[in-house]
């Protein structure tokens, strides 16, 4: 049992304790925002669901960072979302100097933490906590694969018309444009992906899978996407606490894996209590293997853009 905290109690903030709570892994979540009451007000209300739904784990909601103090795992979430029109690079000032200061404040108080990072740009945030914290780089990592294979894996289920749980997809590279499927590695049933529909449909639905936040901007029209990136980040969290190795689509440093190293990267790895255990380099066609290698090179030069920023 293990002591999680939360930064940010916004929409994806507030989402992503509620669920661990739910899911009784850890001994405490904590969750931490900026707002004066906002986290305690939401932890209260979430407090309040145990009987209910049957689960004992506790939301503590604070404004002090010593509260958070001895975190195994934190999740980053502080800073804003998207606006509709906005892109990913529009946010990167404004949240790295937001995640900057989380971070420096989270490191101090749990030094042994793992990071998971999901406040967006999410590449130049992963990299930005990993210098800020100067964590071992398994420590750090980002989510975003996970989110962005399970919207592949809905609309494939949409478009074939078949159960959720029969459909295996996996997206890897960046978040966004240079966002890498993988229909070779993606399964509908028994049957790979390429032979369960024909190749303009699979491109459709990649093209609303890298859309896929956006999509959803649109019509909230204020604020991003929040449960089904909740979810992803629940599953990660869930991996580090109960040290279990599982293999799922991760932002992480790559030393060396498929030829790339020194960058951020969604990819393949397995997630065991201190963090990253290891990149899993998956089998891809040769193609799928230059969209890998070109959103890293896209990757490193988006990261670029931080020199500039005084955080
Ligand atoms: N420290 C702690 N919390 C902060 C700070 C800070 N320095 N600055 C802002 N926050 C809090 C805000 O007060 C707000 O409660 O971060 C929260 C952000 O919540 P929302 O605006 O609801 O945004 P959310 O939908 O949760 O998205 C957060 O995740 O998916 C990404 O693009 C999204 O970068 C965005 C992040």
């Amino acid at each position: 049992m293990s002591k999680v905290t939360v930064v940010g109690a916004g929409k994806y903030g507030s989402t992503t304790a509620q669920r661990l709570a739910e899911a009784d892994i850890a001994d405490e979540v904590v969750m931490t925002d900026i707002v004066d009451g906002l986290p305690q007000g939401l932890a209260l209300d979430m407090n309040q669901s145990r009987p209910i739904l049957g689960y004992r784990t506790k939301v503590v909601g604070t404004n002090d960072y010593t509260d958070t103090a001895g975190s195994d795992v934190v999740v980053i979430t502080a800073g804003f979302p998207r606006k509709p029109g906005m892109s990913r690079m529009d946010l990167l000032e404004k949240n790295a100097s937001i995640v900057a200061g989380v971070t420096r404040d989270i490191a101090t108080q749990s030094p042994d933490a793992v990071l998971i990072v999901v406040t967006n740009p999410l590449d130049q945030m992963t990299t930005l906590a990993a210098d800020v914290s100067g964590f071992p780089r398994s420590r750090v990592m980002g989510q975003a694969g996970m989110l962005d294979s399970a919207r592949f894996a809905h609309f494939i289920s949409e478009t074939a018309g078949v159960d959720i749980l029969d459909v295996e997809a996996v997206t890897l590279g960046s978040h966004g444009p240079t966002m890498v499927p993988v229909p070779s590695l993606c399964r509908v049933g028994a049957k790979p992906l390429t032979e369960a529909m024909d190749a303009e449909t699979i491109d459709e639905l990649i093209e609303r899978t890298r859309k896929g936040g956006a999509e959803i901007v649109a019509y909230l029209k204020t604020g991003s996407a929040y449960y089904a990136p909740s979810a992803a980040a629940t599953a990660m969290v869930r991996a580090v606490v109960e040290d279990s190795g599982d293999v799922m689509p991760v932002c992480a440093w790559m030393t060396g894996e498929y030829g790339i190293s020194g960058v951020y990267l969604g990819v393949l790895a397995a997630i065991g209590a201190g963090g990253v255990r290891g990149v899993v380099e998956a089998e891809l066609t040769p193609s799928e293997r230059e969209g890998l290698v070109a959103a890293a090179d896209a990757v490193k030069e988006k990261v670029a853009d931080l020199d500039a920023i005084e955080v």
